[in-house]
Protein backbone atom coordinates (compact mmCIF):
# COMPACT_ATOMS: atom_id res chain seq x y z
CA UNK A 1 0.00 0.00 0.00
CA UNK A 2 1.37 3.38 -1.04
CA UNK A 3 1.62 6.24 1.48
CA UNK A 4 -0.95 8.05 -0.27
CA UNK A 5 -3.42 5.23 0.06
CA UNK A 6 -6.18 4.49 3.08
CA UNK A 7 -7.05 1.04 3.99
CA UNK A 8 -10.99 1.97 4.34
CA UNK A 9 -12.10 -1.72 6.03
CA UNK A 10 -9.19 -1.12 8.45
CA UNK A 11 -10.74 2.76 9.55
CA UNK A 12 -13.47 1.14 9.58
CA UNK A 13 -12.78 -1.34 12.09
CA UNK A 14 -10.44 0.80 14.50
CA UNK A 15 -13.28 3.29 14.86
CA UNK A 16 -15.60 0.27 15.48
CA UNK A 17 -13.04 -1.06 18.24
CA UNK A 18 -13.37 2.35 19.50
CA UNK A 19 -16.90 1.78 20.37
CA UNK A 20 -16.32 -1.22 21.67
CA UNK A 21 -14.40 0.35 24.43
CA UNK A 22 -10.54 0.09 22.84
CA UNK A 23 -8.33 3.12 23.46
CA UNK A 24 -8.66 6.25 21.75
CA UNK A 25 -4.96 5.76 21.22
CA UNK A 26 -5.28 2.96 19.45
CA UNK A 27 -7.85 3.28 17.19
CA UNK A 28 -8.17 6.68 16.14
CA UNK A 29 -5.28 8.93 16.78
CA UNK A 30 -2.71 6.26 16.07
CA UNK A 31 -0.79 6.73 12.52
CA UNK A 32 -1.00 3.25 11.73
CA UNK A 33 1.99 3.64 8.87
CA UNK A 34 4.37 5.27 11.14
CA UNK A 35 4.07 2.52 13.58
CA UNK A 36 6.06 -0.42 12.90
CA UNK A 37 6.03 -3.52 15.60
CA UNK A 38 9.38 -4.58 17.38
CA UNK A 39 10.40 -8.12 16.88
CA UNK A 40 9.10 -8.77 20.61
CA UNK A 41 6.00 -7.27 19.68
CA UNK A 42 5.27 -8.88 16.64
CA UNK A 43 5.87 -12.25 18.23
CA UNK A 44 3.22 -11.07 21.01
CA UNK A 45 1.22 -10.09 19.07
CA UNK A 46 1.44 -13.74 17.14
CA UNK A 47 1.18 -15.83 19.63
CA UNK A 48 -1.80 -13.95 21.50
CA UNK A 49 -3.58 -14.22 18.30
CA UNK A 50 -3.47 -17.82 18.23
CA UNK A 51 -4.93 -17.39 21.62
CA UNK A 52 -7.49 -15.67 20.42
CA UNK A 53 -8.42 -17.90 17.59
CA UNK A 54 -8.44 -20.65 19.77
CA UNK A 55 -10.41 -19.18 22.76
CA UNK A 56 -7.82 -19.31 25.12
CA UNK A 57 -6.99 -17.03 28.05
CA UNK A 58 -3.29 -15.15 28.29
CA UNK A 59 -1.43 -12.22 30.32
CA UNK A 60 0.63 -9.81 29.20
CA UNK A 61 2.63 -8.37 31.85
CA UNK A 62 5.41 -5.84 31.87
CA UNK A 63 6.52 -1.69 32.56
CA UNK A 64 4.73 1.16 31.35
CA UNK A 65 5.35 2.34 27.56
CA UNK A 66 6.25 -1.09 26.09
CA UNK A 67 3.45 -1.29 24.13
CA UNK A 68 1.52 -3.85 25.54
CA UNK A 69 -1.83 -2.19 24.90
CA UNK A 70 -0.75 -1.17 21.62
CA UNK A 71 -0.57 -4.91 20.36
CA UNK A 72 -3.12 -6.15 21.94
CA UNK A 73 -5.52 -3.05 20.13
CA UNK A 74 -4.30 -4.30 17.15
CA UNK A 75 -5.67 -7.66 17.09
CA UNK A 76 -9.22 -5.99 18.17
CA UNK A 77 -9.44 -3.99 15.43
CA UNK A 78 -8.04 -7.15 13.65
CA UNK A 79 -11.30 -8.96 14.93
CA UNK A 80 -13.31 -6.23 14.25
CA UNK A 81 -12.29 -6.35 10.49
CA UNK A 82 -12.72 -10.08 10.43
CA UNK A 83 -16.23 -9.75 11.55
CA UNK A 84 -16.69 -7.08 9.48
CA UNK A 85 -15.97 -9.28 6.62
CA UNK A 86 -17.62 -12.19 7.75
CA UNK A 87 -20.81 -10.50 8.11
CA UNK A 88 -21.30 -9.47 4.62
CA UNK A 89 -20.18 -12.41 3.35
CA UNK A 90 -22.74 -14.24 4.91
CA UNK A 91 -25.18 -11.82 5.66
CA UNK A 92 -25.09 -12.45 9.96
CA UNK A 93 -22.44 -11.99 12.72
CA UNK A 94 -21.32 -15.35 13.15
CA UNK A 95 -18.62 -13.49 15.98
CA UNK A 96 -19.37 -11.31 19.06
CA UNK A 97 -17.72 -8.18 19.59
CA UNK A 98 -13.95 -7.78 20.34
CA UNK A 99 -14.62 -5.42 23.72
CA UNK A 100 -11.93 -3.27 26.29
CA UNK A 101 -12.21 -2.31 29.49
CA UNK A 102 -9.70 -0.86 31.59
CA UNK A 103 -10.30 -3.92 34.44
CA UNK A 104 -11.36 -0.99 37.01
CA UNK A 105 -13.57 0.46 34.67
CA UNK A 106 -15.39 -2.55 34.08
CA UNK A 107 -15.88 -2.71 37.72
CA UNK A 108 -17.48 1.14 38.08
CA UNK A 109 -19.35 0.21 34.84
CA UNK A 110 -21.28 -2.74 36.58
CA UNK A 111 -21.52 -0.64 40.21
CA UNK A 112 -23.14 2.00 37.91
CA UNK A 113 -25.64 -0.09 36.11
CA UNK A 114 -26.60 -2.22 39.24
CA UNK A 115 -27.41 1.30 41.22
CA UNK A 116 -29.09 2.83 38.02
CA UNK A 117 -32.82 3.12 38.16
CA UNK A 118 -33.16 3.79 34.73
CA UNK A 119 -36.25 1.90 33.08
CA UNK A 120 -33.81 1.06 30.06
CA UNK A 121 -30.85 0.37 31.12
CA UNK A 122 -29.58 -1.88 28.29
CA UNK A 123 -27.17 -5.26 28.63
CA UNK A 124 -25.44 -5.03 31.80
CA UNK A 125 -21.64 -4.67 31.92
CA UNK A 126 -20.60 -7.80 32.81
CA UNK A 127 -22.97 -9.28 30.31
CA UNK A 128 -21.34 -7.35 27.22
CA UNK A 129 -18.30 -8.72 28.68
CA UNK A 130 -19.13 -12.28 28.76
CA UNK A 131 -20.47 -12.65 25.32
CA UNK A 132 -17.53 -10.38 24.05
CA UNK A 133 -15.84 -13.00 21.59
CA UNK A 134 -12.67 -11.53 22.61
CA UNK A 135 -12.11 -9.83 26.08
CA UNK A 136 -9.68 -7.18 27.02
CA UNK A 137 -9.06 -6.58 30.15
CA UNK A 138 -6.14 -3.90 30.79
CA UNK A 139 -4.41 -2.41 33.58
CA UNK A 140 -5.56 -5.25 35.93
CA UNK A 141 -2.97 -4.76 38.51
CA UNK A 142 -4.83 -1.02 39.01
CA UNK A 143 -7.52 -2.76 40.50
CA UNK A 144 -8.71 -2.41 44.15
CA UNK A 145 -9.28 -6.42 44.57
CA UNK A 146 -11.93 -6.17 46.94
CA UNK A 147 -14.29 -9.09 47.41
CA UNK A 148 -16.57 -7.55 44.71
CA UNK A 149 -14.08 -6.94 41.92
CA UNK A 150 -12.54 -10.49 42.92
CA UNK A 151 -15.70 -12.00 42.84
CA UNK A 152 -16.91 -10.07 39.45
CA UNK A 153 -13.92 -10.82 37.28
CA UNK A 154 -13.60 -14.69 38.70
CA UNK A 155 -16.91 -15.34 37.04
CA UNK A 156 -16.27 -13.36 34.11
CA UNK A 157 -13.38 -15.16 33.15
CA UNK A 158 -14.43 -18.36 34.47
CA UNK A 159 -17.84 -18.10 32.34
CA UNK A 160 -15.29 -17.54 29.31
CA UNK A 161 -13.04 -20.20 30.06
CA UNK A 162 -15.95 -22.84 29.90
CA UNK A 163 -17.35 -21.31 26.69
CA UNK A 164 -13.88 -20.90 25.33
CA UNK A 165 -14.20 -17.34 24.67
CA UNK A 166 -10.96 -15.62 24.24
CA UNK A 167 -9.63 -13.21 27.31
CA UNK A 168 -6.41 -11.03 27.31
CA UNK A 169 -5.53 -9.37 30.45
CA UNK A 170 -2.74 -6.57 30.63
CA UNK A 171 -0.83 -5.85 33.64
CA UNK A 172 2.50 -4.75 35.18
CA UNK A 173 2.62 -7.04 37.78
CA UNK A 174 4.55 -10.60 37.18
CA UNK A 175 2.37 -13.45 38.05
CA UNK A 176 3.28 -14.01 41.61
CA UNK A 177 3.17 -10.25 43.01
CA UNK A 178 -0.59 -10.39 41.29
CA UNK A 179 -1.65 -12.42 44.18
CA UNK A 180 0.36 -10.34 46.44
CA UNK A 181 -2.03 -7.73 45.67
CA UNK A 182 -5.31 -9.97 46.09
CA UNK A 183 -6.05 -11.10 42.56
CA UNK A 184 -6.85 -14.71 42.78
CA UNK A 185 -4.17 -16.82 41.49
CA UNK A 186 -6.97 -19.64 40.17
CA UNK A 187 -7.65 -17.08 37.34
CA UNK A 188 -3.94 -17.71 35.75
CA UNK A 189 -4.73 -20.89 36.69
CA UNK A 190 -6.79 -20.76 33.01
CA UNK A 191 -4.17 -19.55 30.98
CA UNK A 192 -2.40 -23.09 31.58
CA UNK A 193 -4.70 -24.86 28.81
CA UNK A 194 -3.71 -23.59 25.91
CA UNK A 195 -3.25 -20.29 26.95
CA UNK A 196 -0.28 -18.30 27.78
CA UNK A 197 1.41 -15.52 30.59
CA UNK A 198 3.65 -13.94 28.25
CA UNK A 199 6.43 -11.89 29.52
CA UNK A 200 7.00 -8.19 28.33
CA UNK A 201 8.91 -6.93 31.24
CA UNK A 202 12.50 -6.96 29.24
CA UNK A 203 11.02 -4.54 26.31
CA UNK A 204 11.74 -1.36 25.55
CA UNK A 205 10.20 1.96 26.19
CA UNK A 206 7.96 3.19 22.94
CA UNK A 207 6.44 6.10 24.50
CA UNK A 208 7.28 8.69 21.65
CA UNK A 209 8.67 6.48 19.09
CA UNK A 210 6.23 6.86 16.57
N1 LIG B 1 6.16 -0.23 17.66
C1 LIG B 1 5.78 1.01 18.00
N2 LIG B 1 6.01 2.06 17.17
C2 LIG B 1 5.63 3.30 17.51
N3 LIG B 1 5.02 3.64 18.67
C3 LIG B 1 4.78 2.65 19.53
C4 LIG B 1 5.13 1.28 19.25
N4 LIG B 1 4.76 0.53 20.30
C5 LIG B 1 4.18 1.37 21.18
N5 LIG B 1 4.18 2.63 20.73
C6 LIG B 1 3.66 3.81 21.42
O1 LIG B 1 4.24 3.82 22.71
C7 LIG B 1 3.30 4.30 23.66
C8 LIG B 1 3.13 3.27 24.76
O2 LIG B 1 2.42 2.15 24.24
P1 LIG B 1 1.29 1.45 25.09
O3 LIG B 1 0.67 0.42 24.25
O4 LIG B 1 0.41 2.46 25.72
O5 LIG B 1 2.21 0.77 26.22
P2 LIG B 1 1.79 -0.04 27.53
O6 LIG B 1 0.38 -0.46 27.34
O7 LIG B 1 2.75 -1.19 27.55
O8 LIG B 1 1.98 0.89 28.67
C9 LIG B 1 2.01 4.57 22.91
O9 LIG B 1 1.93 5.93 22.60
C10 LIG B 1 2.16 3.73 21.66
O10 LIG B 1 1.42 4.26 20.59
MG1 LIG C 1 -1.25 0.08 28.55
Amino acid sequence: MSDTEVDIPRVRAARQAREFGFPKRQTEEIEWRRVKLTPDQREAQQQLASIARAGGLAYLYGRNGVGKTLIVSGLGIGWEKVRHENRDATGVAGMNAARYWRAAELCGDLIRWQQSEATDKGSSPDDLARRAGLLVLDEIGDLKWTDFQSTTLSNIIDDRYTEKRATILIGNQKPNQLAKIGCPLSILDRTRDGGAIIDASGWKNMRGVA
